[in-house]
């Protein structure tokens, strides 16, 4: 515990819409973790692997300066600060390991509802209060759109209010912002999630086993997000059915049925939810008994 070398730093942002997913994603892993005073560092206990609660602006320059080993970050923000980094020519600043499919937003623009401009087209020449100015000027780049962006470092939405902008581009989770300042939402820019991301460099050999081990269990985590373990009674004539109808499914596990020839017990891991439908289709090709249980823990 005590040699600093050898331990995993991982930052996430310390109060957002990430911070709970990214905590429970590190608790899936199975770390226990202690916080100290200062609230800033969680401890692993039983993981040499430390939480870094941080700003989540500041997440991809740590991982950059190998202060962490990984960060778990919106798109968003690891956009924007790519953007930057290769404008400052470093265009090797941090590895992206997975995107973590939770998080999801999108940034977009925001048309003031009684304003003059309603689409892409009405942007030429106008001014753009935003918290993006680098993923918003490559877009307007792109679109051969001349406008001036402005960057506001929060309350985006409040900008045309004050005059400040004719219209705004920011991130829209559920539109409940935009909506309360009568902002009508326009062109997506961005698709956003968290991302695992991760240093250039590859880790000291120190880290190593742990990294690979931690990468698995993330593997394994998000694998089991989705997965359920299927049971059923079936006739053997119909095996080859129900494993057209099963979603994502691996080989299934065949086990005969006592004092029963035509009719065995079929044991199967589905990597995709398996609704009602898929249930009720199996009942239409002789299945019974179905049972569909969730997956605690996967390693392939
Ligand atoms: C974003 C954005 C809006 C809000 C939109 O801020 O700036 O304020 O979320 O969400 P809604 O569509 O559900 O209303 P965020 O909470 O990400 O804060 P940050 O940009 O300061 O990290
Ligand atoms: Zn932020």
């Amino acid at each position: 515990m005590t040699d600093q070398g050898s331990r995993i730093k991982i930052a996430i942002q310390k109060s957002g819409r990430l911070t709970d997913r990214s905590l429970e994603l590190l608790e899936r892993c199975g770390l226990k973790y202690s916080r100290g005073r200062d609230q800033l560092i969680g401890f692993g206990e039983n993981m040499p692997v430390d939480i870094l609660l941080v700003r989540d602006d500041d997440i991809p320059g740590l991982v950059r300066d190998e202060v962490c080993d990984f960060g778990i970050v919106g798109l968003n923000v690891l956009e924007e600060r790519r953007l930057q980094f290769l404008a400052e020519g470093r265009d090797q600043a941090f590895r992206v390991v997975r995107a973590l499919d939770y998080g999801h937003c999108h940034l977009a623009f925001g048309y003031p509802e009684d304003g003059p401009v309603q689409s892409l087209a009405g942007l030429q020449g106008r001014r753009i209060a935003t918290s993006y100015p680098r993923i918003v000027q490559d877009f307007l780049q792109r679109e051969g759109i001349e406008a001036q962006v402005i960057e506001f470092s929060g309350a985006v939405e409040i900008a045309p209010g004050l005059g400040r902008a004719d219209v705004i581009c920011d991130l829209v989770s559920t539109g409940a912002t935009l909506a309360a300042n009568r902002l009508r939402e326009g062109e997506t820019i961005l698709e956003s999630q968290a991302i695992l991301i991760r240093t250039v460099r590859e880790v000291p050999a120190a880290k190593a086993e742990w990294v690979t081990r931690l990468l698995q269990r993330i593997d394994g985590v998000m694998q089991v997000r989705e997965s359920k373990y299927v049971m059923m009674n079936a006739p053997v004539s119909a095996l080859a059915e129900i494993a057209r109808l099963l979603p994502g499914a691996d080989a299934p596990t065949v086990i005969p049925l006592e004092g029963r020839g035509d009719k065995v017990a079929v044991h199967v891991v589905c990597r995709e939810n398996v609704f009602w439908e898929t249930l009720e289709n199996l009942k239409l090709v002789g299945a019974s008994s179905l049972l569909v249980l969730p997956v605690e823990k996967m390693l392939p």
